[in-house]
């Protein structure tokens, strides 16, 4: 009897989905056989809310209104959910969209941070926070994650990325979707819908200047821009998100190919498409549209079903339709895709907040998570012995970033609260008080010219034992618009090291900030240095968990770090080119004054910067060593459509437990298509006690060996592979196999 149930109720779970799904279905050809053409065109409408104004009511009443994002009151929320149920012809909810990116009232790391712990389990615990917080206050929906392949640190949303892989990011943005979206139930009251964005390719603005153009090629797109957002449609993502940049010439608000042709056909994405903040208007500016309503007349036809307040489709829709310019069954299938996530999201049920439950906001649990997620993205880059510091260690405490609880929380911060940062120096006034320290900030903030504190701050140092010196970027110079052309430590910081470390003790150099910065000329003034991308609200205490050897580091780089700013873009999984620079390079000390044509080497390097960048990607040290051994492969040749297991030994060879990020990187040797020097293709963070081993395994399949090759197919080749597993990107432990 027990086996019958059991099987019963199998059945009843896998078969449940598909039923509410057709019921859904079912839901949505109702409603849209009761709405005229201009409560469907309503529904692809997203407005930004200010107020409550008369006019936002009489449009609301009219079912003008698919969408307001930036209502953060639940009152409000509650207000314009009874106006569209209540006293409008046909009820349907408003789906409230909000810019959740790295925490709700909790902040985490900032995603480029989160990225560094190379943890799903990081990431998805960060975004499951921040859909709780969001959801009690009636934001349903967040624009997040953002996946846009970065490898220009110039660029000021580098912030917002997962950094520069796209198996990384694909890995980590499904993650985040799982934590929005919960376990698949969108109705849940700690799910929020997610937004994978920006579609597409929005990352490689030309000279990392933030809305410039891109020139992607088919190939590369395939390659290396849109695997990310496969992956995230895979794992449920509810909607996309367009981007602002033009690629190859046409703005991706509207451009049918990627909408229609990959998104839909190829992909088989069910939920909906919103465009950016006026990206469909803009594309007047693009010299794309001469109008709005030959805007409305292009992103309806390419695909696009919700606008973002840019207002075409509102104005111009209906009248396109009724002229014939955009069939209605556009209209009809945008409208679908809108209404099905929003009942997936229960807001057809329920559309209310329940302003009577207690707050869960900065939850003592969800500060707990946003520590430990402080903790694991911060990066180790150097240490010189000196590291961990004794809890009896008198601490000259120095620097801009020290005490900065605006700026501690990085860009794209809509709901954060200061007062609740936990900078260094807050912590030392609390959980680490008994720590004996100075303090001397010397500089008011990052970009602060007045060097009159320099000597206090030497002062400081030299009455210490250790000077943990905080530097780094201000949180408005990362994020939307803020690209930079230099991006060395900005205004007099580097000097302030300097003058520090002239007082003759060690220096631990702690950084904030948005990107990975420059900072070649910085380090022979620090004996450490540890690396944190914005961390947070609970950063303070992260940092001196891990200064004080509480925690070890394990972070490791999402990005690479260029030594010149002129060597962008620099990034791990290249191609080789005809002309490999080799280990050695002549530089500019080498060349003889008046040397005539002799050659250099004609190879691709620069004469003053060299070939290699200051730290590669997957880099991050620890307070203990991790040796590599015994890479072991399951066969010496697979068919191409096999799938192989690649294992080795890691050890920790030092004195202390910590945790490696163990990194498998392959290469296809020769192609029908140049394929990179390396790509990661799996990372497993392990645990290790002094001495102790582990073997860790992977498996490579077709989906990790395969690529898209001239025919936008994917394929796996017959060749030689090599594989690699160590701690970076430049790990040493290789193996070879052959695809047959
Ligand atoms: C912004 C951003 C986008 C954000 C949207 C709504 O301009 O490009 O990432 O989600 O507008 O704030």
């Amino acid at each position: 009897m027990k086996i019958r149930i059991i099987v019963l109720s199998v059945l009843i779970s896998s078969i449940l989905p598909a039923y509410a799904q057709i019921d859904v279905e079912k839901k949505i050809d109702e409603l849209l056989s009761k709405m005229t053409l201009e409560e469907k065109v309503g529904q692809m409408n997203q407005l930004n809310f200010d107020a409550l104004t008369d006019d936002l009511v009489g449009n609301l009443k009219v079912g003008n209104v698919g969408s307001l994002l930036n209502v953060t009151d639940p009152e409000m929320v509650n207000q314009v959910q009874r106006i569209v149920m209540n006293e409008s012809r046909v009820p349907i909810p408003l789906i409230i969209g909000r810019d959740v990116i790295h925490g709700f009232k909790t902040i985490f790391p900032i995603p480029l941070g989160q990225a560094a712990s190379f943890s799903p389990e990081v990431v998805e615990e960060g975004a499951r926070v921040a859909a709780a917080e969001a959801r009690s206050t009636g934001v349903t929906w967040t624009f997040a994650p953002m996946l846009d392949i970065s490898r220009d640190a110039r660029w000021g949303r580098i912030a917002e990325s997962l950094g520069e892989d796209p198996y990384l990011t694909g890995k980590l943005g499904a993650a985040m979707v799982r934590g929005f979206q919960g376990s698949g139930d969108l109705a849940s009251r700690d799910a929020i819908a997610a937004c994978v964005k920006h579609f597409v390719g929005y990352g490689a603005s030309e000279g990392g200047r933030d809305y410039n153009s891109t020139n992607i090629p088919p190939l590369l797109m395939r390659n290396v821009y849109l695997p990310p957002f496969h992956e995230t449609i895979k794992a449920g993502a509810a909607t996309l998100m367009t981007s602002f940049n033009d690629n190859d010439e046409i703005p991706a608000s509207g451009n049918g190919y990627i909408l229609k042709n990959i998104l839909r056909d190829e992909w088989d994405f069910d939920g909906f498409v919103v465009s950016d903040w006026a990206s469909m208007g803009e594309m007047i500016a693009h010299g794309f549209a001469k109008d709005a309503r030959q805007v409305a007349e292009i992103s309806a036809n390419a695909g696009l079903d919700m606008e973002m307040v840019s207002g075409a489709y509102i104005v111009h829709l209906a009248e396109l339709v009724c002229s014939g310019k955009v069939p209605e069954e556009a209209v009809d299938t945008a409208v679908r895709n809108i209404l099905r996530i929003k009942f997936r999201l229960g807001l057809f049920e329920n559309p209310y907040v329940d302003t009577s439950k207690g707050s869960v906001l900065y939850a003592d649990e969800h500060l707990k998570s946003a520590r430990q997620a402080a903790v694991e993205s911060a990066i180790l880059l150097k240490n010189e012995n000196i590291l961990p510091l004794s809890e009896k260690t008198k601490i000259a405490v120095i620097g801009p970033m020290a005490d900065a609880a605006h700026d501690q929380l990085g860009t794209w911060i809509f709901d954060g609260d200061k007062n609740y940062t936990v900078t260094p120096v807050g912590a030392l006034k609390d959980e680490y008080k008994h720590i004996n320290y100075v303090y001397e900030p010397a500089l008011g903030y990052s970009r602060d010219k007045n060097k009159a504190n320099f000597e206090k701050a030497k002062n400081a140092a030299q009455s210490a034992d250790v000077a943990v010196v905080f530097l780094g970027e201000e949180s408005i110079l990362s994020g939307e618009a803020h690209s930079l052309s230099n991006i060395n430590l900005i205004g007099v910081q580097s000097e302030l090291l300097q003058a520090v470390k002239s007082a003759g003790k060690p220096v631990v150099l702690v950084i904030m900030a948005g990107r990975p910065l420059t900072i070649e000329r910085d380090l022979p003034y620090a004996d450490a240095v540890l690396y944190n991308f914005h961390p947070g609200t609970m950063g303070g205490p992260a940092i001196w968990d891990l200064l004080f050897g509480k925690a070890n580091p394990s972070g490791k780089l999402p990005v690479t770090f260029v030594r010149e700013v002129g060597q962008i873009p620099m990034y791990y999984n290249h191609n080789n080119t005809g002309r490999p620079a080799p280990d050695q390079v002549s530089m500019l000390d080498d060349i003889e004054q008046e040397a005539g044509q002799t050659s250099l080497g004609n190879t691709s390097f620069y004469l003053d910067s060299g070939r290699d960048p200051l730290f590669p990607f997957g880099y991050g040290l620890s307070y203990t060593q991790f040796d590599y051994s015994d890479l072991v492969l399951s066969s010496k040749t697979i068919p191409v459509n096999g799938s192989l297991k690649v294992k080795a030994t890691v050890k920790n060879t030092g004195k202390t437990e910590g945790t490696e990020v163990v990194q498998l990187y392959i290469q296809d040797v020769v192609g029908s298509i140049v394929r990179p020097v390396r790509e990661l293709k799996g990372f497993q963070r392990v645990t290790l006690k002094a001495g102790e081993s582990k073997t860790v395994e992977f498996t490579l399949t077709p989906d990790e060996l395969g690529f898209y090759g001239r025919d936008l197919i994917k394929r796996v080749e017959p060749g030689d592979f090599n594989v690699w597993i160590g701690g970076d990107s430049k790990a040493s432990l290789k193996g070879s196999f052959v695809v047959e």
